[in-house]
C-alpha cells in the first residue's frame, strides 16, 4: 500500500501510510492508542475504503479495498464469537458464509480442534469457555478461512500475562506448519519483537509509519530470546519511538 489516508469526518485516522509485505512474512504493528491501527486492518479486510490517491496492490495487481473482502481473513479486536453457536459453529462461520457445506467445514473444524488446545470442547458455548478458549476459537475460525494473508487484531489483548505468553508460543507454532502471511496488532512491545519478522511504529494520528525494524532473531523463537541483548536493544529502540508518538497524541487529547 502506498499513500493510504483516510478521514472520519473531521478526523484523519491514516496519512500517507505506506507499507510493502512479503509473502510467508509476520509484520507486527504498534502504535498509540487511536493511531489508525484498526482503520488499516478495515481497509485491508475490503471493509472500508481508502481516501482518493491511496494505492493497494495485491499480489501484483492494483485494486480498490473491496476488492479484498473475503480474500484475507482478519480477526477483528473483538473476538466476536455468537453466543448462540458452540465452537465448532463458531469456528466454521466463513466457511459457512462462503457457501461450504456445513458438514465438510465441520469435519475440518473438528480435526483442527487438538491443535488448538479444545479438543472435546466442540459443543461448548462460549460463555463456558475461558478467555483464552474464546481468543482460540477466534484464530480458529481466522485459521480456517484459508486466506495467504490473516490480519489479526490485538488477539492477545484481553488475556493475562502468563496465558498471553503460551499463546505466542503456540501461534509461533501454528504458523511454522500453515505458513501464512500475517499482520499483527499489538501494544506489548515484546510480542511484537518475539513474534515479527519485522515491527512497524506508526505515529500518532493522522497514523503513518514512524519506524520499521528487522528482527534478525533465530527461529524457532525460545522464551529466552527475550533477555538476549538483540532483543533489548531493539525494544529500547521501539520504546522510545512509541512513547514520543504517545506524548503526542496525549498532549493533543488533552489540549496542553
Ligand atoms: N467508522 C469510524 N467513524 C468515525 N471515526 C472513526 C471510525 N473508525 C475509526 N475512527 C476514528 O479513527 C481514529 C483511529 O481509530 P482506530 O480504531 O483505527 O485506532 P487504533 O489505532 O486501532 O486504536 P486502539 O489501539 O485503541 O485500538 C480514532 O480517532 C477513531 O475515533
Ligand atoms: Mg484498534
Amino acid at each position: 500500500m502506498r499513500e493510504v489516508s483516510k478521514s472520519f469526518g473531521t478526523v484523519q485516522a491514516l496519512r500517507g501510510f505506506a507499507l510493502s509485505v512479503q509473502g510467508g512474512e509476520f509484520v507486527t504493528v504498534v502504535g498509540p492508542s487511536g493511531c489508525g491501527k484498526s482503520t488499516l486492518f478495515n481497509i485491508v479486510a475490503g471493509l472500508d475504503e481508502p481516501d482518493d490517491g491511496g494505492i493497494l496492490r495485491f499480489k501484483d495487481r492494483g485494486c480498490h479495498a473491496r476488492e479484498l473482502l473475503g480474500r484475507v481473513s482478519f480477526m477483528p479486536q473483538r473476538d466476536l464469537l455468537l453466543p448462540w453457536r458452540n465452537v465448532i459453529d463458531n469456528a466454521i462461520l466463513a466457511n459457512e458464509i462462503e457457501g461450504a457445506s456445513r458438514r465438510d467445514a465441520r469435519a475440518r473444524a473438528l480435526a483442527m480442534l487438538p491443535e488448538f488446545g479444545l479438543a472435546g470442547f466442540e459443543k461448548q458455548y462460549p460463555h463456558q469457555l475461558s478467555g483464552g478458549m474464546r481468543q482460540r476459537v477466534a484464530l480458529m475460525r481466522t485459521f480456517l478461512f484459508e486466506r495467504e494473508l490473516m490480519l489479526l487484531d490485538e488477539p492477545f489483548g484481553a488475556l493475562d500475562a502468563l496465558t498471553r505468553t503460551m499463546m505466542q508460543r503456540w501461534l509461533l507454532d501454528v504458523w511454522q506448519r500453515h505458513r501464512r502471511t500475517i499482520l499483527f496488532i499489538t501494544h506489548d512491545v515484546d510480542e511484537a519483537i518475539f513474534l515479527g519478522d519485522r515491527v512497524l511504529v506508526m505515529t500518532a494520528r493522522p497514523g503513518a509509519v514512524k519506524l520499521a525494524r528487522q528482527v534478525d532473531l533465530p527461529r524457532p523463537r525460545t522464551p529466552d530470546l527475550v533477555t538476549a541483548p538483540e532483543f533489548v536493544a531493539l525494544k529500547r529502540e521501539i520504546l522510545d519511538a512509541i512513547e514520543e508518538e504517545a506524548m503526542k497524541s496525549f498532549i493533543a487529547s488533552t489540549g496542553a
